[in-house]
This record gives structure tokens, sequence and C-alpha cells, in this order.
């Protein structure tokens, strides 16, 4: 036996890949995960996809199992719950339903604590024991390695590092309520809002040549790189609120690197020299300039499949 599947849920956009145990992804593809209203007829679709391919490259007996990552992913009950981003409400007992349907075990976690064990395992990671990887696409996600290990807690969802509070009192997060999550900055979405707000007080930038419902964070690169100093100012923005997070999270777990890791950081330095800025100021001085700040080095859907495939061999 040799082969896993590994899955990677993001609120968009699935991803999956079948994987040896060198880390090879010998089969990939993609399903559209806000498609479905229902997470069996998610499961039902994406059996379709995935089976003909195990199919193709090997006898089912090959086929050791499952590895999730998941947003709101319990590692501990193999659940989905309650996910800011997705469409399936409640408590969703996703690794029972993989099972059910592929006939195989299947283990789950937090979709960034997946692309954690990923770089460790296979990419900028290799060879560290403490670091933080940061995912930063439609949500915020978070994965804590410490001491050579992912940080559980007692119930299984440490590491929700997207939802702490960077600015109290600050802008409401369009599905959980709270106020001043990073993630409410420093997502996609979170960059799309402010974009909408600052183009609106700069009627000259070129953000205002696009229709409101197609402002999103490549817009926003795409008029950075032309030069429009409200594109840029969207970026350094955000990179102030992540940098300001980030310090909190450098004092607290004392990483050696940061990984940064999504369709955000297609933004380059308009994203990271700020980030880093206000990250190295607001730190104790103990800890200033010792932190690495990297973008992930595997492909941006690679890491989170190989980690999940991980989990299947790790159990
Ligand atoms: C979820 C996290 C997830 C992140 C990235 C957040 O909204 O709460 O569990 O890791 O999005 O998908
Ligand atoms: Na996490």
């Amino acid at each position: 036996k040799q082969v896993a599947l590994g899955v990677d849920i993001g609120g968009t956009n699935t991803k999956f890949g079948l994987v040896n145990h060198r880390g090879e992804i010998l089969a990939k593809g993609s399903i559209k995960t806000d498609e479905y209203e229902k997470v069996e007829e998610f499961i039902d679709a994406l059996y379709e996809k995935v089976s003909p391919l195990i199919k193709q490259y090997f006898s089912e007996k090959q086929f050791d199992g499952i590895g999730v990552g998941a947003p709101n992913a319990n590692y501990f009950r193999g659940t989905i719950e309650q996910a800011p981003n997705l469409r399936w409400k409640g408590v969703v007992p996703f690794a029972e339903l993989m099972t059910k349907k592929f006939g195989v075990p299947c283990t789950m976690t937090n979709d960034a604590n997946a692309a954690a064990l990923g770089e460790m395992m296979f990419g900028a990671a290799r060879g560290m024991k403490d670091f933080i990887m940061m995912t930063l696409g439609t949500g915020v996600g978070s994965g804590i390695i410490s001491g050579g290990k992912l940080i559980y807690g007692h119930d299984g969802f440490a590491g929700e590092l997207g939802h702490t509070i960077v600015k109290p009192g600050g802008r409401k997060h369009w599905s959980t309520g709270s106020e001043g999550s990073l993630e409410a900055y420093a997502s996609a979405t979170g960059i799309a809002i402010t974009a909408k707000k600052m183009r609106a007080e700069f009627p000259d930038s070129m953000l205002n040549d696009y229709r409101e419902e197609d402002i999103d964070s490549k817009v926003v690169y795409e008029c950075a790189k032309k030069g429009d100093p409200t594109a840029i100012e969207v970026f350094r923005y955000t990179g102030q609120k992540l940098g300001e997070a980030l310090a909190n999270f450098v004092m607290f777990s004392s990483p050696e690197a940061i990984l940064l890791f999504g369709g955000v950081i297609k933004a380059g330095d308009f994203i990271l020299k700020p980030t880093k800025l206000h990250m190295e100021r607001n730190l104790l001085p103990i800890f200033r300039n010792k932190v690495k700040l990297v973008f992930s080095e595997l492909d941006e859907a690679d890491a989170a499949i190989l980690g999940a495939s991980a989990l299947v061999w790790e159990k």
C-alpha cells in the first residue's frame, strides 16, 4: 500500500492529488467548493472525479486512505464545524462521510495546518521545528508548528490566528460577527473591502475604473503595479495590520520563520515590505531581526495536498 488521496478544501476551490509516500503528486485535479449546497453532493462530485484517477493509476489495494485539510476542521473528531466561509453549516461529520463513500480511512486537519505539514516535510520549512504558516486566501488560516509538532490544544482547534483581533472594535466580520479580526483585513475578502472604501475616498484612483463587483485583490494588484497610489496604500494598510498581528504571534510562540502562503501573496513586495516593517517595529527587542518572513516554496495547492496526504501515514 502506498498511495494516499490528499484533499485541500478552500472556501472557493477544492484541490486534490494522489500522492505517494515520497511526496510525489501523481495526479491532481480540482472542483468548485461553493457550487455544492449540500456536503453529500460535494462528496459525490469529488468521488466522480477521483475514482477514475485511482483506477487509472493504481489497483484499489494500493489506496491507503484520505487526508483532508479544511477550514474549521477538527483533528480529534474528523468534523468541519461552523466554517465561516463554507456553505455547509453546523457540525459536518466529514471524515465519516468520506469513508462511507470511498471505503478507506479519512483523517482531517485544518487546511492551514495541512499546508504547514506539507512545507515542513517537502518545502520551505524542511528542517524547521518552530514556525508559523499563514495562509492568506478567501479566509486567513494558520498552522503553528512548535517543537516539530502542530499545536492542537485542548479541543483540536488551536491555531485559528485569522480570527484574532488586530483592531479592537474594528471591521465587523461578514460571517462570525467579530469586530476587527485579522481575516477581516488581510484575507482576499478583506482586501476587497479595504479597496472599495479607499477608492471612494480617492476619486482619482484607477480603482474607480472598475465595477464594484469586480474589485478583488487581483485588480488591486494590477493597479498597484501601474503605480496607483491608492492601490499601493491598500496593500500597505493590509501589510500593517498583518505585520502587527505577526508581531503578536512571534512573541507568543517564538518561531524561526513565518511562512506566507495563498492568493494574497501574489502582491509580492507591495504586501511583504509593510508586513515586515510593522512586525519588526512592534516586536520586543529580544525578538527583532531574527524571524524569517518567507513566501511558501511549494505551489499553492501542493503544500496543502501534500500535508493532508501525510496525515494518512502519520496515523
Ligand atoms: C477558517 C480557518 C481556515 C481559514 C483559511 C478561516 O475562516 O476559520 O479554519 O484555516 O479560514 O481557509
Ligand atoms: Na490552524
